[in-house]
């Protein structure tokens, strides 16, 4: 009954099976969880709709928001097998200007489900909508909680290069060696925008805004590297990754980049098409993707954009 599609070299199934690489569903996350066994997923990554009024959903209370929620968190976490993992992505529910931080209210969701919070990474970005009754957002958060006190944690794909590799032990057995791990250093907590991720304690990833090479008609897509970073960390070859709120594809297109098998729901259509539209791309070589750990843009100061606009100084602004 469901739908086998062939692509040039991706087969995009819509329903679980333990034979399936690329599950994508049309529909219902709750509907495509119905076919997935317990224990079999190893990593759950998502960004859930934050209930904001965003084109793709309808603004209802925070409680009825929470509860509908739960409903599905309780679905995943059957789903997720014993040493796995779920990194859930979220920023601020805003009512009449004042500020909801959804991580805390999914926190205690969580906690009620025996899960444990390994990290609450901050994730930095330098754009976003100006505020002017409180400062402008720039950060938002992704918990990062593991179903039981055995799990996967590959910290040497993912470490980043040591802002003093010669460094070297000054005294005790060690004097004199190098005192650096030779892979690299931990990538921290907190992933921000600086040029070279190593310049600072931090992560980091721009969020996809429209001259991201990512960009697609989605108003609020992951980065594939924020998703690879985790896929890389949590997860080894041949693992199940899955995405319940998957729009645009991000979480599959990372899984399978690293060779890890996929598996998704997006109930928007239009999002869904362009999805799929991705997953064939980058089977065919053709997806613009940002490397994970690329520099991010700094301005040079003599780029037209970084002057002071003449008119200030002219009216003395400034
Ligand atoms: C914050 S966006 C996630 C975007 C995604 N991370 C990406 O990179 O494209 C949340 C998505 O969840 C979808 N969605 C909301 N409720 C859903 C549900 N019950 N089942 C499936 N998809 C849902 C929305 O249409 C929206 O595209």
């Amino acid at each position: 009954m469901y739908k086998t599609l062939n692509l040039l070299n991706a087969e995009i199934e819509e329903r679980y099976s333990d034979k399936g690489k690329i599950i994508f569903y049309n529909g219902n996350a709750l509907d495509l969880l119905e076919s997935v066994p317990e224990n079999k997923i190893k990593l759950i990554i998502t960004s859930p709709p934050y209930n904001i009024g965003k084109e793709y959903e309808t603004k209802i209370s925070i409680e009825e928001y929470l509860k509908t929620q739960e409903k599905i968190i309780s679905e995943l976490i059957r789903t997720l097998s014993d040493n796995g993992s779920i990194c859930w992505q979220v920023g601020n529910y805003v009512k009449n200007g004042e500020v909801f931080p959804l991580d805390i209210y999914y926190y205690r969701i969580f906690k009620k489900y025996g899960l444990y919070l390994r990290n609450r990474i901050i994730w930095h970005f330098g754009h976003g909508l100006h505020a002017s009754k409180r400062f402008s957002g720039r950060y938002e958060t992704l918990l990062w909680f593991t179903k039981s006190k055995d799990y996967t944690f590959n910290l040497d794909s993912v470490r980043v290069p040591s802002k003093y590799p010669g460094k070297r032990y000054f005294k005790g057995e060690k004097a004199g060696q190098p005192s650096c791990n030779p892979l690299g250093k931990n990538p921290s907590d907190i992933w921000e925008f600086v040029a070279k991720e190593w310049d600072k304690q931090l992560w980091d990833i721009p969020n996809v805004k429209s001259n991201h090479p990512e960009k697609t008609i989605h108003p609020c897509q992951f980065p594939i590297e924020l998703v690879e970073r985790c896929v890389l960390a949590l997860t080894e070859e041949n693992d199940f990754v899955l995405d319940p709120y998957a729009g645009v594809a991000s979480t599959l297109i990372a899984a399978l980049r690293q060779n890890r098998k996929a598996i998704g729901a997006e109930k928007e259509t239009e999002y869904y098409e362009a999805g799929k539209n991705r997953i064939n791309d980058f089977y065919n070589g053709k997806l613009n993707i940002r490397p994970l750990g690329k520099e991010v843009h700094k301005p040079t100061g003599r780029e037209k954009i970084t002057k002071i606009p003449e008119e200030w100084k002219l009216k003395k602004v400034l």
